[in-house]
């Protein structure tokens, strides 16, 4: 019997996956026994640090933690990040009330447009993004509006261009630097603008820090080092790629009480926590963050300096990025990205992101994660090179 299942509209009315296409062709090629150079994918190489790992095992053994987990993370942890943040930002945190651990990020960031966006309010959404912002926000019934983040500007949304009859609607401002994809940063002065623009148009920011610890020359800031901040932001953070944790899924949210608590009830009505001993894992790499952090940025140093230097040989004009672990490239005269990305995995085996899939305004790039060896990142390079582009 054919099922009378028809999918709900909000599904429908999501863009499509844009990176199907080179998906199936990497998949193909892989699956020929080809030798393939995958730059695709925003996964950290390397494993999660033994201190953390030892860390997990010790807890897995405690019975108590095998039950549900509190809501808004345990005490400890929560404790923990309070006194990270102090440590690394300066910033005074209440862990009962500012504090929210979440299932990754990627949880707290698809929730929260739940906890603050009515149907028919507007979220401003940078263009190219991480794709959540967008279906997040479809999701709980919001317009979008697009920002344009362009390289003149240093991908940062020209705030002066957003229409004031927008300004009047906008209940949310995603943002996220250090930037996926562009590996472009903010610095407090943009935050302060920004901070200034949500308090006159009451709306709030949700700023994705997710990359906040993988730095290149420069510590990035936190949005809530801006004095009042707490008023109109919350800040998404991870532990995924700071401590090459992506599976173990573990994040968290900081940000003025009224906005974390709103966050928390959406939570509360959908997901039961983190199990706790990954939490008491987490606050071990929190709490030892000082010395699990400068190996990890190091490693990505060395790659990124030798994947653009390399590149830059090659008479590519790539800019450095200034934190994350990927490489926005521009891409040759002649290319849409999806273009490009098909010929360097056809005639190289090197796979690469289409800019497309993160945005319209993206389509003249192509992001590389730095998320192999630095001798591959070479040979990547080398085939590059062969193809005179
Ligand atoms: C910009 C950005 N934000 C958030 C996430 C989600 O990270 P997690 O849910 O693992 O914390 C990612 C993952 O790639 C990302 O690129």
């Amino acid at each position: 019997m054919a099922t009378q299942f028809v999918k709900a509209e909000r599904l429908r009315r999501l863009p499509p996956y844009l990176f199907a296409e080179i998906d199936k062709k990497k998949k193909a090629a892989i699956a020929a026994g080809r030798d393939i150079i995958n730059l695709g994918v925003g996964d950290p190489d390397r494993p999660t640090p033994t201190e953390v790992i030892r860390s997990v095992q010790h807890h897995v053994e405690n019975p108590a933690f095998h039950q549900y987990a509190l809501d808004q993370g345990a005490p400890e942890l929560r404790r923990s990040i309070a006194a990270f943040c102090k440590r690394r930002y300066e910033l005074e945190l209440d862990p009962e009330t500012e504090v929210l651990v979440l299932i990754g990020s990627k949880e707290g960031l698809a929730h929260f447009p739940l906890a603050a966006l009515n149907p028919g309010e507007i979220s401003l959404v940078p263009d190219p993004c991480y794709p959540a912002y967008r279906s997040a926000s479809m999701f709980a019934g919001g317009d979008l509006y697009t920002m344009p983040l362009e390289a003149s500007l240093d991908f940062r949304p020209d705030l002066s261009a957003i229409p004031a009859d927008v300004l009047a609607l906008a209940r949310l401002m995603f943002l996220n630097y250090p930037n996926n994809p562009t590996g472009a940063t903010a610095d407090l002065p943009f935050f302060e603008k920004v901070v200034e623009l949500a308090r006159a148009n009451k709306f709030v920011v949700a700023q994705d820090a997710a990359y906040n610890e993988m730095y290149y020359e420069n510590a990035p800031p936190s949005i809530l080092q801006v004095p009042g901040a707490k008023d109109v932001a919350i800040e998404f953070h991870s532990l995924s790629k700071t401590f090459n944790m992506t599976g173990w899924r573990i994040g968290f949210a900081i940000g003025g009480a009224p906005l974390i608590a709103a966050l928390g009830q959406v939570k509360a009505n959908s997901d039961s926590g983190v199990f706790t001993a990954i939490q008491f894992a987490g606050r071990t790499a929190l709490d030892e963050y000082h010395k699990l952090g400068p190996p990890i940025r190091a490693l990505y140093k060395e790659r990124r300096d030798a994947f653009v230097g390399a590149l830059k040989q090659l008479g590519w004009k790539v800019p450095v990025p200034k934190a994350t672990f990927y490489v926005w490239i521009p891409c040759p005269a002649g290319f849409t990205s999806a273009e490009l990305c098909a010929k360097l995995l056809d005639e190289a085996d090197v796979v690469t992101t289409p800019g497309i899939g993160f945005g319209r305004t993206a389509d003249g790039y192509i992001r590389a994660a730095l998320t192999v060896e630095t001798p591959r990142l070479l040979e990547a390079v080398e085939r590059i090179g062969k193809l005179k582009l």
